[in-house]
């Protein structure tokens, strides 16, 4: 894998290069509570104009209420540039589900839950998504020593291996098709590598090396995902598949990357340097510092 940062590249240039780079804006854990931070607004304009598709690797909202749903459709319809998304744990929390995820549909977003989705770029390139919410298990035996206390549950286990298997379904329909880029969107983490400054002993709840596995056995480009917000972006699965945490707590926002088949991922920087305070997340000033920290337990 490199990661380089790319000086300027707009999307349009080069349409004729057949290995023009796929470029892709990604963002996790927005958590919408009470507004839409003017900082957000700002930086998900400056990323429409750029790229060829955003992912959002869920907790778009902070409680999967409806005018939390409200305040994503009015964000999310100012984007242009096609949007796939998966749901996180806090959109699943509100008690109209359905109507939340028919909110976010309609402002133009492909809710991707266990499925596999070809995006077609009007030059003809094709970008397969595989998208899955995970779930959490941990991570041991490859990735962390086994926790005593932490062990998974049953009910726990059951939904992990469940979400891995419908990832394995979903990575297998794409397997079938000529692609110029494979990104995978989870929102829980595929590995510990992204886990930053996350408790040993919350991993359990961030995610699980089910998925990892399962990602390491196809041909996957990257892998997205949110919801470890103490985390860090640049990660990579045992097997060698670069991974980026996306949460919005961890990038301070949205971020660029553009993807070359089975060759590299670049983080593309000068995009969003123009409009970005970098003393200023667009989502910790929002109010909520950190949504996953119980209660009691000090902040970072
Ligand atoms: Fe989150
Ligand atoms: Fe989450």
């Amino acid at each position: 894998m490199i990661v380089t940062e790319i000086e300027t590249h707009p999307k349009t240039t080069g349409e004729q290069d057949g290995n023009r780079p796929v470029r892709i804006g990604a963002i996790g854990d927005l958590h919408l509570h009470d507004e839409i931070p003017a900082q957000l607004t700002r930086e998900m304009r400056a990323v429409d104009s750029q790229v060829d598709l955003v992912v959002i690797a869920g907790d778009i909202t902070d409680g999967g209420r409806l005018p939390e749903g409200e305040l994503a459709y009015e964000l999310l319809c100012e984007i242009k540039t096609p949007m796939i998304a998966v749901l996180g744990n806090h959109d699943r929390r509100g008690p109209r589900r359905v109507a939340l995820r028919k909110l976010i549909e309609s402002a133009g977003v492909k809710l991707l839950d266990g499925d596999a989705y070809m995006h077609d770029l009007p030059d003809g390139r094709r970008i397969g998504v595989a998208g899955v919410g995970g779930y959490g298990g941990g991570f041991w035996p490859e990735e962390t020593p086994d926790i005593p206390g932490a062990r998974l549950s049953k009910a726990v286990g059951v939904r992990a291996r469940r979400e891995a298997a419908r990832l394995e379904s979903a990575l297998n329909v794409l397997a079938r098709h000529q692609l110029d880029a494979v990104i995978v969107l989870l929102h829980y983490a595929p590995t510990t590598s992204t886990l930053g400054d996350e408790p040993l002993l919350k991993y359990w709840m961030l995610g699980n090396s089910l998925l990892g596995r399962v990602i390491d056995q196809h041909n996957v480009d990257l892998v997205i995902h949110g919801h470890a917000h103490l985390g860090n972006e640049y990660g990579q699965t045992p097997g060698g598949t670069p991974v980026r945490n996306v949460a919005a707590h961890v990038t301070g926002g949205p971020v660029i990357y553009d993807i070359v088949r089975g060759k590299h991922v670049d983080t593309v920087h000068n995009v969003l340097l123009s409009v970005r305070d970098p003393n200023m997340n667009p989502i910790l000033h929002s109010g909520e510092s950190d949504p996953h920290q119980p209660p009691g337990v000090p902040g970072r």
